[in-house]
């Protein structure tokens, strides 16, 4: 055994992790066998699905002679088990991955495209699912690649490289798979990193709320819900039994354990005191609209040529409420300011007794779909610089999950 071998089999302790891994067409797939070795070795139960072309770089029976399982390639095999292989075969493992991922089948996977076994049984997983793309520098760069990888990304979907260097064309750049042994490595993080919040329950908010003015107009603001969403991915890859409550955003909800669509900020706040006496950790990324109508119009206001004055009631501040109650949950506020912006932040977290608040720039955060963010806490300011919000939110979960090591 190598040296990698023994610390990757360390590293899984005691329990028996179940790996699908998918083989796509590209030279790199020998390569792929070097990782099917070291998981099998390492008390990984490893599936292989191939596709078809990668049945031409790569022979099914060197994965069955390495894993010791029957490797499957054909949607319709007549010896499967049962005729639902591709839902069992995705609901018996904790993760898939797929390696190498070719621009193809990262197109497939983009657009929900269901063709073959392997993309098939990737539409219809719930589990996580990591790819290690591997394709002619050309391809990486084009528009098309790189818009479906950003798809991908939004989805939750981790992406493992590609690496630079010479490829097997000739060219060099960007697009070599990444070697087998930094792939078992990042299932090993990925595994621990899911471990992070296991046992620990969280509620989440996101989005805007909506405040009707009569009821075809209302006062809302420009939350799109992305980093709401990011984190409740984030918060469910590391193990946490998530609940989302969200104001109205055009986004569709990652798998959380419970998903609660909300309108108005008292409809927020009513949902969120009802979770929060059974919750370890609360995170308020809604922006919650500050004012609502003293009297809702019933009917629709007419239009007239004079000023309309309407009066304003403020909102309840749903995490101060929270926070400042007996024995809170651990809050985590954010700050999305124009200016000042660590004053301002830091002042919200000592107004609220938060003992972390995330501080980001409005401009640079609203509805984009990366950012910069300053974790504020005892120990001082942590900078996240700018990257896709997925990121930034497994970085905040990897930072909360520090407080509950202590
Ligand atoms: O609006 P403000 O800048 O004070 O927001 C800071 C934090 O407070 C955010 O986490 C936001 O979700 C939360 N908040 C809230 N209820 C409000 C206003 C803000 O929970 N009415």
């Amino acid at each position: 055994m190598t040296m990698h071998e023994s610390s990757f089999r360390q590293s899984l302790c005691n329990e028996k992790k179940r790996i699908l891994l998918g083989i796509t067409g590209g030279i790199a797939a020998y390569k792929v066998a070097e990782l099917a070795h070291v998981l099998s070795q390492s008390a990984v139960a490893v599936q292989t699905v191939m596709t078809r072309s990668a049945c031409q770089f790569i022979t099914p029976l060197t994965f069955q002679s390495l894993t010791g399982n029957p490797v499957h390639t054909d949607l319709w095999e007549s010896s499967a088990s049962s005729s639902m292989a591709h839902i069992n075969l995705s609901r018996e493992v904790d993760v898939i991955m797929i390696a190498p991922a070719s621009a193809d089948f990262i197109a497939k996977l983009a657009h929900g495209i269901a063709d073959d076994l392997l993309s098939t049984l990737c539409l219809a997983r719930n589990c996580p699912l990591l790819i290690a793309p591997a394709m002619n520098r050309q391809m990486w760069e084009n528009p098309a690649t790189q818009r479906n990888l950003a798809i991908l990304r939004n989805d939750g979907i981790r992406i493992i490289g590609p690496a630079s260097g010479i490829q097997a064309c000739g060219e060099i750049g960007m697009g070599r798979m990444v070697e087998p042994v930094e792939l078992a490595e990042a299932i090993t993080a990925f595994w621990q990193n899911k471990r992070l919040l296991s046992n620990k329950k969280i509620v989440i908010t996101a989005g805007p709320t909506f405040e009707a003015i009569d009821p075809v107009r209302g006062l809302t603001n420009k939350s799109s819900g992305k980093m709401g969403y990011a984190i409740a991915q984030a918060a469910v890859e590391a193990g946490a039994n998530v609940t989302l409550v969200s104001g109205p955003t055009g986004l569709t909800p990652p798998a959380v354990d419970k998903f609660v669509a909300v309108i108005s900020a008292n409809e927020m706040l009513a949902v969120v005191q009802h979770e929060i006496p059974s919750v370890d950790i609360f995170i308020s990324v809604a922006a919650v609209a500050d004012y609502r109508l003293a009297t809702m119009n019933a009917q629709k206001i007419k239009k007239t040529n004079h000023n309309l004055t309407l009066e304003l009631t403020p909102n309840p501040d749903i995490l101060m409420a929270i926070a400042t109650a007996q024995n809170p949950p651990f809050c985590v506020g954010f700050a999305a300011e124009t200016e000042n912006l660590l004053e301002n932040a830091q002042a919200k977290r000592i107004k609220k007794r938060l003992p972390l608040m995330v501080a980001n720039w409005a401009q640079n955060a609203i509805g984009s779909d990366d950012n910069e963010l300053i974790l504020l806490d005892d120990m001082g300011e942590h900078v996240l610089p700018r990257a896709p919000k997925i990121e930034q939110a497994k970085h905040l979960i990897k930072h909360i999950s520090t407080f509950f090591k202590q």
